[in-house]
């Protein structure tokens, strides 16, 4: 351990020597130089960027993603600017980059960190076969109204599996070291409270009150930052009448003072030069003044650090110190990288992009992230040999660029695998399929590809619906106000429901579809999120019976959208809503009066519980859980009780369930959520199989900020619960107290 210790101490203090050697040479102007970063691409003239680089005016460029052109922009950063400073190069590989892995909201479903981080790991060592060095992932914003497009780039609702799954994600990326070929740095996105977004709409205004922004939005950044993630961008949203952009309490009280972090941040795209557009400042001079005394270190793609900088430094109002540490930053991540030794990329160093290797790691993730929501009258599995015909409809089943999702500029769809050929390769010849798009786009409303679809059906002995919604309608600045399935999508399913026949509907959208309006009218039900490049074979694969799904919905799905926000860690009012006092809108009675019934929390036209619980998710076996108990009642602050449950397989076939530990605190400074989830395994059993899961428990794992913002673990009365979804009744009680 000493040596270790030593040659880490002596690591940390090669790079700050480094950067201190190089941060004494440098003058104010490339000093500035590094905290901006430029455009590339395609769109961009090529001899104004080079100019700008070789006067060290430029510190990175964004979405220029073709290797020579990387190496000769890096090459004048090198060979032709004063210092030699190389780029850092950034793409938005969120999840992938040729190889398409389910949206990280997919990813999510699996509850699987190792899934999630060997997703990453490919996606690291494509982009940086093209020389890409940073990207701009994990998106750690809890999301919790699907009507926000970006939801599908979220890892959910909950702050601890987003905190293990974003951590997960970081991890792949980051490798064990930076320098390694094949490591990228990651940025935890988007600092903070963004997934808040009033209405559901991207980009609006958030207004959380700072105790629940630190209990569950702020939590994941916190974990990001305690994983050693190497940047953080900051939100474009106006977040309690400040943009978080201009966030003095984000960026350096809660960032530096508080969490210590070291790396650096970078602004969302242009998010400084619109602090003007917010009305908090009036200019581009008071906009760059605001963002660099709140804490952003580099500007992505406005240049107001570079025009007016200078001008607040010579005013007095920007010290040379906090621009110095800006540029510390910047420089150290530059030297961690090993870019100074390694600037130029050569992709003989890689392995072949989109390999077999890194295809099976997409088909095990698109796998993991189905979630079968509906199997009723053992519709599901199908047979591969059954000598039946099968009627594949609707415009989900062989689009193969749809199925990739949002943020893949690099997906290539030549390889992406759809569900229609997935299906065509997996049967035997006995099975006739008979295929339809049936509709153009989901959003088509031509009721004549309807009676075609019934034609199909009628001639068919099973029917599976592929449906949902195209990649563009979920992603930045793609929200919707009414997230049922779009176009005539519920007619079809409908006239599909009416002809007696098995209905299998496979639904990939990019969020939570409310989907009360169709659930009575099909048999089952799988959700497959955006599936990625090999969504095809997953799918397939477990429509017949190949592979049981284990997914488990990472985001509660409302009945209907006026439910939203509605999640299972919701704070229980004083008047909690039970199944008793419950009235629904049709069953009023005609003389009622004010006081006649409810007086408690729910809609009259929807009750209180959504379609389908966070945590919730069906295999093609079934699992009992039995003899929860926990090794002591009692739990003195500062120790740890284990809990444990004996599950069982009792279906009959090998599957996978996600086992999962939640609590509450039944009492405190600040009211608590009614469930909490604070640990998850995936246990596979065989048939009649049984095994004792057990979850370790910290007080500090139940630490909240009170009052007073201070975190911390009370002394009280605790439930805990384990079970396979937030709505597990399975429960045992324990008190902690003080030492
Ligand atoms: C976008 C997004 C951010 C992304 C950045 C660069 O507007 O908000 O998530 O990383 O710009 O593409």
């Amino acid at each position: 351990m000493k040596s270790n210790t030593k040659r880490k101490r002596l690591l940390v203090d090669s790079v700050a020597d480094r950067v201190e050697q190089l941060l004494v040479q440098m003058t104010m102007s490339e000093k500035i130089g590094q905290l901006s970063q430029l455009q590339g691409g395609s769109g961009v003239d090529q001899d104004i960027l080079k100019e700008a680089i070789a006067a060290g005016q430029v510190s990175s460029l964004l979405n220029e993603v073709d290797l020579d052109t990387v190496n000769e922009l890096q090459r004048v950063a090198v060979e032709k600017s004063r210092l030699g400073i190389p780029l850092l190069i950034a793409r938005d590989v969120i999840h992938g980059f040729e190889t398409v892995f389910p949206i990280p909201l997919g990813q999510a479903a699996s509850f699987n960190p190792e899934v999630v981080k060997s997703g990453a790991r490919v996606a690291a060592l494509e982009a940086a076969s093209k020389g890409i060095n940073w990207t701009f992932a994990p998106m750690i914003d809890v999301s919790r109204d699907p009507r926000w497009g970006r939801i599908a780039e979220s890892l959910g609702e909950d702050p601890y599996l987003t905190s293990v799954l974003g951590n997960a994600m970081i991890d792949g990326f980051q490798g064990d070291d930076l320098a390694d070929a094949g490591s990228i740095a990651a940025c935890a996105k988007h600092f903070a409270g963004y997934g808040a977004s009033e209405a559901g709409i991207d980009y609006n205004t958030t207004n959380i009150p700072e105790n629940e922004l630190r209990n569950v939005h702020l939590r994941p950044f916190k974990a990001a930052s305690e994983a050693g993630v190497a940047t953080f961008m900051s939100s474009f949203g106006d977040l309690n009448g400040v943009p978080a952009t201009a966030s003095k309490f984000l960026h350096t009280q809660v960032l530096r003072d508080e969490w210590h972090y070291d790396g650096f941040v970078v602004s969302d795209w242009e998010s400084i030069s619109q602090l003007s557009i917010h009305g908090l400042t009036a200019n581009d001079k008071e906009s760059a003044y605001e963002a660099a005394a709140a804490g952003i270190d580099m500007e992505m793609t406005s240049t107001t650090y570079r025009d007016h900088l200078p001008d607040l430094i010579e005013d007095g109002l920007i010290n040379e110190s906090e621009i110095d540490g800006k540029v510390r930053a910047v420089l150290a991540l530059k030297i961690k990288l090993g870019l100074f030794e390694n600037p130029y990329t050569d992709s003989k160093d890689y392995e072949q992009i989109s390999n077999p290797e890194y295809m099976q790691e997409a088909k095990s993730a698109a796998l993991e992230s189905l979630v079968l929501l509906k199997n009723e009258n053992q519709s599901l599995p199908l047979s591969v040999s059954d000598k039946k015909s099968l009627a594949i409809i609707g415009p989900m089943a062989d689009a193969p660029y749809e199925q990739l999702g949002t943020w893949i500029f690099d997906g290539e769809q030549k390889i992406s695998q759809t569900p229609l050929q997935a299906i065509e390769h997996l049967i035997t010849d006995d099975v006739d399929i008979h295929y339809l798009k049936a509709m153009d786009t989901t959003r088509s409303r031509d009721d004549g590809s309807i009676s075609q679809a019934v034609e199909l059906g009628k001639k068919s002995d099973v029917i599976i619906l592929f449906l949902g919604e195209e990649s563009i309608l979920s992603g930045e600045a793609h929200s919707r106000a009414d997230i049922d399935l779009p176009g005539n999508q519920v007619e079809l399913i409908k006239a599909m429901s009416k002809l007696g026949k098995p209905v299998i509907a496979v639904i990939l959208a990019g969020r939570p579809l409310t989907l009360s309006n169709i659930v009575d009218d099909v048999d089952a039900l799988l959700y497959a999120w955006h599936p990625g490049t090999m969504g095809g074979p997953a799918i397939a694969e477990v429509l017949f019976g190949l592979e049981s799904p284990s997914g488990k919905t990472p985001v509660t799905f409302p009945k209907v959208v006026g439910q939203i926000p509605i999640y299972y860690g919701k704070k229980n009012t004083g008047k909690p809503a039970t199944d008793e006092s419950c009235v629904h809108i049709d069953e009023i009675d005609a003389k009622a009066e004010q006081t006649s019934f409810g007086m408690t929390a729910f809609h009259l036209d929807a009750g209180y519980k959504p379609l389908f619980e966070f945590g919730y998710g069906l295999s093609y076996s079934e699992f009992n859980y039995s003899d929860l108990h926990v090794n002591t009642n009692s739990l003195t602050i500062g120790n740890s009780l284990r809990a444990s449950v004996k599950l069982s397989n009792i279906g009959s076939c090998r599957a996978t369930e996600i086992v999962q530990l939640y609590v509450r605190d039944l009492v405190g400074n600040v009211t608590r959520p009614v469930k909490e989830l604070k640990g998850f395994k995936r246990i596979t059993l065989d048939a009649g199989e049984s095994t004792v899961v057990s979850f370790d428990i910290h007080t500090d794992d139940l630490a909240f900020y009170n009052r007073e913002m201070k975190l911390v673990t009370e002394a009280g009365d605790f439930h805990l619960w384990i079970g396979g979804s937030s709505a597990t009744e399975l429960r045992t009680e324990f008190s902690v107290t003080k030492p």
